[in-house]
This record gives C-alpha cells, sequence and structure tokens, in this order.
C-alpha cells in the first residue's frame, strides 16, 4: 500500500493507540445532544440567509428550497449516522475516511472540515456582531460608529465563547441548554405570532417566473445551461444550496461522540432527531415569513425583522433580536467545540502537531487547540470580508458529505462484520441518492466558490506532504506513540 493511502486499523480509530481515546470526559446523553444540534443549527441560516434567497433568488420557492435541502441534508444524516455509530471519534467524517480510504483522503477531508467550522464559527461572529448592532439600535440607541462597535463586539463574543470552551465542555453544555431554550421560544414566538399575519396570496404558486441575469454565468449548473438564472425551479435549487447552511451542524453533532455515553446508539439518535427538528421548525419559519408579506419587500439585512415590521407587528422585532443573538451564541459555541475535536484526532495521529492533542488535566479539554482556534476565529473574522464566504462553508461541508456516503457503501463490502449501532436503510440505495443529492447541490454553488475551495485544498495537499504525511504516527514504529497526557473521566 502507498505510504499516503495507509489506513487507520477500524480498532485504532478512537485513538486507543495513543491512550487520548479516553482523555475526554464522557458528558453526553441523548438529550444533551439534540441540544448540541440545535444549538449549531438553527442560527444565521434560518434568522437572515434564507430572507435574502427569498427577496432575490427564490421567492416565496425558498419554502420548496428548505425541503430540498432538508432532504439531501438527512440522506447524509443517516450516512454519518451509520459511520458514527461504527467509528464513535471525535473525528468524525476525517476519521472515517481515515479508516476507509486512507491518510491522504483523510487529509483532505480533515482540511475541507477545517474549512467549514473555522470559517463558519468566523462567519456566524460577524454576523451576530451585526445582528447586536441592530438590536441595539432597535430599543432607540444612537451608536456613533457601528463599524467599531461591531469589530469590538466579535472579540468579545470570541474571547468569552473560546474561554467557556477551553474551560470545559460541562460549563459550555449548561449555558447551552438555557440558551437554547431560549432561542426555540423565540422561533416558537415567530411562528405563533407570524401565523396570524399570513395572507394566503403572498404565497402565490411558489413559483416567481424565472429571470435571465445579465451577468456572466454564476453557479456551476449555470455554466452548463449557458445562462445564469434567478427565481423559477434554477432559483430553488440555487438557494437549496445556500440554504444548506442553515443545515450544517448535525454532522458536528458526530464529533462529540467520544464524550457521549453509549455513543453507538446516542450519536445516531441525537443526530437524527435533531436535524427533523430542525428541518420542521425552518419549513414553518420559512412559509410564516413569505406568508407574511409579498417575498420583493423582505429585506435581505433583517428578514424576519422587516417581515414583521411590515405586518404591522412592531414588538417582535425585540424578540427575534433575542433569539438571533442567543442563537448566534450557541452555533457558533459549538462550531468552535466541534473545530477543536476535529483539530485533536488530527493532532493525535500526527498528522497536525501533536501538541495540540493535549488534553487539560485541570479541564479535561484540548485547551491548548481551543486558544489557537479562538485567536484564528478573531483574526478572520475581524480582516477578512468573512459574510461573504458562506458559500464555502457548504462547499467543505457538501464536500465530506460526499465521501461519508461512499464510505458507507465502501465499508459495508470491505468490513461487513463491524459492528454497526445503527444501520441506513436500503443500503446502498440511500448513500447513492446521498452522494446525487449532495453532488446536485454542489453543481449549484458558485463556480467562484469552486475556484477557492480549489485553491484552499491544494495549499492543504502541499501541507500533507511537507508535514503530515512524515509526522503521521502510521509513519512511525508503534513503540514511539507515546500516550497523549490524560486519564479517563467520566460525569
Ligand atoms: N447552521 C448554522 C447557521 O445557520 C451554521 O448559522
Amino acid at each position: 500500500m502507498s505510504t499516503i493511502t495507509r489506513r487507520l486499523p477500524p480498532g485504532e480509530a478512537t485513538g486507543l493507540r495513543t491512550g487520548a481515546r479516553h482523555s475526554l470526559a464522557e458528558l453526553y446523553r441523548p438529550a444533551d445532544l439534540v441540544v448540541l444540534g440545535l444549538g449549531v443549527m438553527i442560527g444565521a441560516g434560518i434568522f437572515s440567509i434564507a430572507g435574502d434567497q427569498a427577496a432575490n433568488t427564490a421567492g416565496p420557492g425558498v419554502i420548496l428550497s428548505f425541503m430540498i435541502a432538508g432532504i439531501a441534508c438527512l440522506l447524509a444524516c443517516l450516512c454519518y449516522a451509520e459511520l458514527s455509530s461504527t467509528m464513535p471519534t471525535s473525528g468524525s467524517a476525517y476519521t472515517f475516511t481515515y479508516v476507509i480510504f486512507g491518510e491522504v483522503w483523510a487529509w483532505i477531508i480533515g482540511w475541507a472540515l477545517i474549512l467549514e467550522l473555522q470559517l463558519a464559527a468566523a462567519v456566524v461572529a460577524r454576523a451576530w456582531a451585526g445582528i447586536t448592532v441592530g438590536a441595539i439600535k432597535n430599543f432607540g440607541v444612537t451608536l456613533s460608529d457601528q463599524e467599531l462597535i461591531g469589530d469590538i463586539l466579535v472579540v468579545v463574543i470570541l474571547v468569552a465563547i473560546t474561554g467557556v470552551v477551553a474551560a470545559g465542555a460541562r460549563i459550555g453544555l449548561r449555558a447551552l441548554w438555557i440558551m437554547v431554550t431560549a432561542k426555540l421560544v423565540a422561533i416558537g414566538a415567530v411562528i405563533v405570532v407570524g401565523v396570524q399575519h399570513v395572507d394566503v396570496a403572498n404565497f402565490g404558486d411558489f413559483f416567481v417566473a424565472p429571470e435571465t441575469l445579465a451577468t456572466p454565468p454564476a453557479t456551476v449548473l449555470d455554466v452548463f445551461v449557458g445562462q445564469s438564472q434567478v427565481f423559477g425551479w434554477f432559483g430553488i435549487f440555487a438557494a437549496a444550496s445556500a440554504i444548506a447552511f442553515a443545515y450544517i451542524g448535525f454532522d458536528i453533532v458526530a464529533t462529540s461522540a467520544e464524550e457521549t455515553v453509549n455513543a453507538p446508539k446516542a450519536v445516531p439518535k441525537g443526530m437524527i432527531r435533531s436535524l427533523v427538528i430542525a428541518t420542521v421548525i425552518y419549513i414553518a419559519v420559512a412559509l410564516v415569513m413569505v406568508g407574511m408579506v409579498p417575498y420583493n419587500k423582505i429585506e435581505s439585512r433583517a428578514p424576519l425583522s422587516s417581515a414583521f415590521r411590515l405586518a404591522g407587528v412592531d414588538w417582535m422585532v425585540h424578540v427575534i433580536d433575542f433569539g438571533a443573538v442567543l442563537g448566534l451564541t450557541t452555533v457558533i459555541l459549538v462550531l468552535i467545540v466541534g473545530q477543536t475535536r476535529v483539530l485533536f484526532s488530527m493532532a493525535r495521529d500526527g498528522l497536525i502537531p501533536r501538541a495540540l492533542a493535549t488534553v487539560s488535566r485541570r479541564y479535561h479539554t484540548p485547551s491548548l487547540v481551543t486558544l489557537v482556534i479562538g485567536g484564528t476565529t478573531i483574526l478572520l473574522a475581524e480582516f477578512v470580508n468573512v459574510l461573504t464566504m458562506q458559500e464555502l462553508v457548504v462547499i467543505g461541508t457538501l464536500f465530506a458529505f460526499l465521501f461519508v456516503a461512499a464510505g458507507v457503501i465502501v465499508m459495508r463490502r470491505r468490513m461487513p462484520h463491524l459492528e454497526r449501532g445503527f444501520r441506513v436503510p436500503l443500503s446502498p440505495l440511500l448513500p447513492a441518492l446521498s452522494l446525487v443529492a449532495t453532488l446536485w447541490l454542489m453543481v449549484n454553488l458558485r463556480v467562484l466558490t469552486w475556484a477557492w475551495f480549489a485553491l484552499w485544498m491544494a495549499f492543504g495537499l502541499l501541507v500533507y506532504l511537507l508535514y503530515g504525511h512524515r509526522n503521521s504516527l502510521l509513519a512511525k514504529p508503534r513503540p514511539q506513540a507515546e500516550p497523549v497526557r490524560g486519564g479517563r473521566h467520566r460525569r
């Protein structure tokens, strides 16, 4: 076997080889995983992207976009559920790929996950600052220098969240339960109050007539058909791909597997339940939003608030602000936790410096890597125009979905006897459909997004060749693999 395709034995997928498997505290129970999933999913996607897509790309058909993206994500979720029930590891898709396809592919997926999680945390932190500034203004306060205040808020939220994550998942988990409950109450209010102001005429027949744009083809699909379109089916599919951002997060639940009690059963349940609940919430919120006002009156910057204002329910603006500020806070929190777990796994495999896999004796978390991620997120959110980069987050995520779906098919053939806490029904049909659905979402992303993604991956490959390939634990004789510090901890 070529060294770059050497594979991690399934029994070592969770770090038994290094002792690190037992370094993280077993903390989560199934209900916690649902909270984690809802904590990370319900955020910028529903509070801002959905309205933007309704106004500019899909019209009331955005409801169909949510359904299409939801179906694609549910298929991917089933595949994640099977693999994480077989290999309950904090590396998630990265480790699955290491076992099934080999090291270089694992590195590629790890690199894509870094893009997903790191960039998403920066995007949502920036969006959080914007929403918080808006919320303060909605109380009638005049802010002299909004940009500066936004910059300060980004640092404040990221320092606070990094501190909480570094100091231990237990504190983070308590805060998460409270904030997720509060945001669900706010979302519930949006649905209950909003539904009373729905005018069915606003739904039209869901299909706004397609518009051909004068601009050059934007998505990969546009290139195939030779023109750029919004609205109509093209718009609905393009919006589905952008809206996939809202579903990002069920996959991150898989990164908590090593810290979950009875992970092979609990992780699939937590992932699937949280995704189903989020999908129902999204469709309900989208129905209310496009039902309350004509789609072309929705303001892209504050879609839900603008819909309620136009419907004359001004007080709801504060409820939405409250839900969005809390909602985005939990998204950042879980994204950073997920990112720490993926890097922790890559570090203990030796593909990035092993020091990053060190678990703090005091807090039982990988504190060092948490600080590195917190700092990087601040730099990204402060100095890069991350709000234009949501699609890059989506493409990184979808790319991992492809490997997970293919992984289920290959693993069933190659390792049929491995114990599986959950099995995708109708395999290989559903995993194959997951591949097709994911690819379809990918071709509806912009060519520019693909180009940036290709660059990022090429850079990653270079890093692997220069560092990971040589320092991989699999490249070293076994006795040199020393245990990572830390003992086993239970709640
Ligand atoms: N799903 C998360 C959000 O919408 C990333 O903010």
